[in-house]
């Protein structure tokens, strides 16, 4: 006897780009809550530093909510960056005021924060009463181009990365540009290596422009930065919607470009390498071993390459020294599950699946990255 079960969840969730979510004229984040006459509970949940830089977020939060006749339950401040994620005491805190306030899953959480905070509360909002709404506000340029926009959610595991996560798209996403004032430089262009990312293996004509924009995104001119936040979030979206597998079923993982020696490096710096800085290492890394793999062309891997540095990362960071290549890879893999699957580049804007690598060439193109014999386009 068997009984084949089958049925189809279909999601939608908008993702606004606005700025000053919570002024009064602001009515973006009302307009969502489409139970208000139900009178849902409120809870926020701010990373510690937009928190410090934004002291009045909290008040003008709750004065938002009151002037729909709605109330903020309480705010929550959770640590900014990756300690979140490493140390989890604070989980017990969320849980423990989902059950103060009768949070339910007809409430929300509201979170704002870079990616590791959202990455977090993420998770927290999804396995607790098995999924509370949760409408994210990521405050950094990498939480508004990739991490904030998509599916996943997670936390560390003994050192290792998104070890505990799970799959829960978001109720909404508020990309505010405001928020991203107060951010440090460093900050800032992280996120642009998760653009330049998404415009490699996907977008030619993007990839071109990022270079073109190069000097003012180096100088984070308001144009050029909100037309690569748009873009980036666009492409990230459009493949979760469009490739067949947002739940990443398979073992193809496209937009993990240059990511299996990022999180790695991110590892073995002991996150003193930010996920964007670790990026556009991972990025560099990959695009010289295409060329070693005959697919991509030198001119093109030096205009990778440039487009990097000019921006500001440093591609020859130390903890490359004890990158070991074949762990990180089957690491990786063990990530993934099944087979090992390595994006790379035919061209600029074309990414492949690579289901093996050829480990003397990676250390090469390592080695070429860490030398400066890099002849560079401009
Ligand atoms: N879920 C996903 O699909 C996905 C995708 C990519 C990355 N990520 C995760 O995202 C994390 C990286 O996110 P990130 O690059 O945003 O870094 P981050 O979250 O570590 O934030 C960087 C720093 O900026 C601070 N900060 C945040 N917003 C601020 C603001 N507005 N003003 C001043 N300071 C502010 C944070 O407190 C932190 O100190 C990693 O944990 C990575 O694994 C997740
Ligand atoms: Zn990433």
């Amino acid at each position: 006897m068997q009984i084949n079960q089958s049925f189809t969840v279909s999601y939608q969730y908008p993702v606004i780009f606005t700025e000053d979510t919570f002024s009064s004229n602001n009515q973006s984040l009302i307009k969502l809550i489409d139970n208000l006459s139900d009178r849902p509970e409120f809870l926020l949940c701010l990373d510690s530093e937009v928190a410090a830089c934004h002291p009045e977020l909290s008040q003008k939060v709750a004065d938002y909510l009151a002037a729909a006749e709605l109330k903020l339950s309480d705010t929550l401040i959770i640590p900014g960056g990756e300690d979140c994620k490493n140390h989890t005491q604070w989980l017990e805190d969320i849980y423990q005021a989902v059950a103060d306030y009768k949070i339910d899953r007809h409430s929300y959480i509201i979170v704002v924060g870079g990616g590791a905070v959202v990455d977090a509360v993420g998770y927290a909002a999804a396995t607790a009463h098995r999924g509370i709404r949760l409408i994210r506000l990521p405050s950094t340029v990498l939480g508004q181009n990739d991490a904030g926009v998509g599916v996943k959610n997670a936390i560390n595991f003994n050192k290792r990365k998104n070890y505990l996560g799970t799959f829960v798209p978001p109720f909404a996403v508020i990309n505010d540009f405001t928020l991203l004032n107060s951010l440090q430089v460093r900050d800032k262009r992280c996120g642009i290596a998760e653009a330049i990312k998404v415009a490699l293996i996907k977008d030619k004509e993007f990839f071109n422009q990022l270079y073109a924009d190069r000097f003012e995104l180096a100088q984070f001119e308001t144009a050029a930065m909100k037309n690569m936040i748009i873009k980036g979030a666009k492409w990230h979206l459009d493949h979760i919607a469009t490739n067949g597998d947002p739940f990443e079923f398979g073992s193809a993982r496209p937009l993990d470009f240059g990511h299996w020696s990022a999180h790695k490096l991110e590892e073995l710096s002991n996150n003193e390498l930010r996920h964007g800085e670790a990026v556009a290492i991972g990025i560099a890394i990959d695009s010289l071993y295409s060329v070693y793999a005959g697919h991509l062309t030198q001119a093109d891997a030096n205009k990778i390459i440039t487009l990097l540095t000019t921006l500001g990362f440093t591609l020859n960071h130390s903890a490359l020294q004890q990158l070991d290549v074949e762990q990180a890879l089957n690491e990786f893999k063990e990530h993934l599950g099944g087979r090992l699957c390595i994006t790379l580049l035919n061209n600029l804007g074309s990414g492949f699946e690579a289901n093996h690598i050829n480990s003397e060439w990676m250390k090469k193109s390592i080695a070429q990255l860490q030398s400066s014999e890099l002849e560079l386009a401009c």
